[in-house]
């Protein structure tokens, strides 16, 4: 059942790319110029009011949906909050009839995700949901689904529901563009090019874990780390520090690679490792800047990039890890591949248990 994988969670990260191919299939039409999802009850004429939208989930879910609103704003230019649905009921949301709600859930079981979807739908708001269990609750109740088809997650630690949430969310922002004209048929072309290369981009990636392996058996000795990154890539080392904690049980903080010197800098001290994810090439230049501020308190920093930067960042850094090259708002669905393995490889250098981390359940049905 394992398909010759040691764990679940390992055969779900190979999963990805099948994934990826799930997940697009059916919903791109055959010119490659256009996203279709005939599934949406949503109208175009609603599609045009929207006013704003909400993105609400919990965990990795919630990652994704940071990753989510920025393909929505960037694309679409509509205007995107994102909470925890822990948080969302009790902060009196300002919901209208047009503003669509998007809630992110693998198990469409989630008990805050539910009750959040019906308190926007309260407030006479359309709530589409991405999910991966297309007969759950959050499906059931929900006004729109769009079905992650990442096929049955077992790992309590999600992988590849995550990266199929990005690919849903790529795929939304892509047909919401189309509907109220906010990008060319030509850039629309260029970003569906460029999804329909990443299964491929991460299979190359996935047959190499041999550098990421070490590397976890290195940090497994350590009890407490960073993760830095701007923009996406601090979207993503979110996700990679929540990986980490829940399977390997090491202390790690995800940090906007800017916030540190504002108080975090005085946990940089001689040894800490460092991870930080340089692969938004706009921001580049400032990651930089911030890697060597944790480089000159001593940090042992591991850096995750694109090829052409290796050479310049191992000037500051102890390590680069090159990744694939894509679009920079798709990079997250290779990004964070390299996280999951190190949780992963972290998780077994530590002999725990890496499919069912102590304390954890795979579906919250309280809130
Ligand atoms: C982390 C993890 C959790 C879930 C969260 C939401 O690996 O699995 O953080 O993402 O409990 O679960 P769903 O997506 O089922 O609503």
């Amino acid at each position: 059942e394992k398909g010759g994988f040691e764990h679940f969670m390992l055969k779900e990260i190979h999963e990805q790319p099948k994934a990826y191919r799930d997940t697009m299939r059916g919903r791109i039409d055959e010119s490659g110029k256009k996203v279709v999802l005939p599934e949406l009850k949503l109208t175009k004429e609603q599609i045009k009011g929207i006013s704003k939208i909400q993105i609400i989930a919990c965990g990795t879910a919630y990652h994704a949906g940071l990753v989510g609103r920025q393909a929505i704003e960037s694309l679409v230019r509509i205007p995107v909050e994102t909470d925890v649905a822990s948080e969302y009921r009790y902060r009196s949301p300002i919901v209208t009839p047009d503003t669509l709600v998007i809630v992110v859930s693998q198990s469409g079981e989630t008990a805050d995700t539910l009750a959040a979807l019906r308190e926007a739908q309260s407030h006479g708001a359309h709530v589409l949901a991405i999910t991966n269990v297309v007969g759950s609750s959050i499906a059931r109740d929900a006004d729109d689904v769009i079905a992650t088809l990442a096929g049955p997650e077992i790992a309590v630690a999600s992988t590849k529901a995550y990266t199929s949430q990005l690919i849903a969310f790529y795929l939304l922002s892509l047909y919401l563009a189309e509907v109220r004209g906010t990008q060319t048929q030509d850039e629309v072309a260029r970003i569906i090019a460029a999804m329909q290369a990443l299964p491929e981009q991460l299979e190359n990636m996935l047959a190499k874990p041999d550098a990421i392996k070490a590397y976890a058996e290195q940090i497994s000795k350590h009890e407490h780390l960073f993760f830095i990154g701007r923009g996406l890539d601090y979207a993503v080392v979110q996700e990679g520090s929540l990986k980490l904690k829940e399977i390997s049980y090491i202390h790690s903080e995800a940090y906007a690679a800017g916030e540190l010197k504002h108080g975090t800098l005085a946990l940089i001290e001689e040894g800490i490792p460092v991870i930080a994810l340089a692969t938004q090439d706009a921001v580049l230049e400032k990651t930089v800047s911030n890697i060597k501020e944790v480089s000159a308190r001593g940090a042992d920093i591991m850096a995750i990039t694109h090829e052409e930067h290796v050479v310049s960042l191992l000037k500051s850094v102890n390590q680069a890890f090159a990744i694939p090259k894509t679009l920079p708002l798709l990079t997250p669905a290779l990004s964070v591949v390299p996280l999951q393995l190190l949780s992963y490889y972290a998780s077994l250098a530590r002999g725990n248990d890496v499919d069912k981390p102590r304390n954890l359940a795979k579906s919250v049905t309280v809130e």
